[in-house]
């Protein structure tokens, strides 16, 4: 059975939702709404494990040779542990905007590279 097309899907609407989840679930907590915010979080947490596995996966089965998956890959998991930060530091009222701007940065940065429209 061919899994490149669902691990692609996967991959692209995991971070698709993750990016609206981010955003909404950062909302969430600094408006005090902790219930709600967890809840989002978690789902992130849910989504995250399945970009990086279906990263990987891609990596290993489709680009092993290819360098560039591989910056693509690290940039991702640096993208994904910012917004973690965003979010863990939100929860706790601590400064957390600074990570929240880093995590979207590097998401349009990484989505790009995805995409090839850079490098
Ligand atoms: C926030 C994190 C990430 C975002 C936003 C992201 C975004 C993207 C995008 C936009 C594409 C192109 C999809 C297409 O051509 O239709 C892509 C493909 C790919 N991504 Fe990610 N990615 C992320 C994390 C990762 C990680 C952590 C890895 C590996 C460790 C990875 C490995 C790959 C690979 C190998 C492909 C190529 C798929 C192909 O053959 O076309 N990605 N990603």
């Amino acid at each position: 059975m061919n899994v490149y097309k669902p691990l692609l899907e996967s991959h692209v609407g995991s971070w698709e939702a993750a990016f609206v989840l981010l955003l909404i679930g950062y909302v969430l907590y600094r408006l005090g709404k902790e219930r709600a915010a967890r809840i989002m979080q978690m789902v992130l947490r849910l989504l995250y494990l399945i970009i990086v596995g279906s990263g990987i996966w891609m990596l290993v089965q489709y680009h092993k040779t290819e360098p560039l998956y591989y910056v693509k890959g690290i940039l991702g998991i640096v993208t994904i542990s910012l917004a973690e930060m965003a979010m863990v530091r939100a929860a706790k009222q601590r400064p957390s905007l600074g990570f929240l701007i880093g995590a979207v940065v590097l998401f349009v940065l990484v989505i790009l590279i995805g995409y090839r429209v850079i490098l």
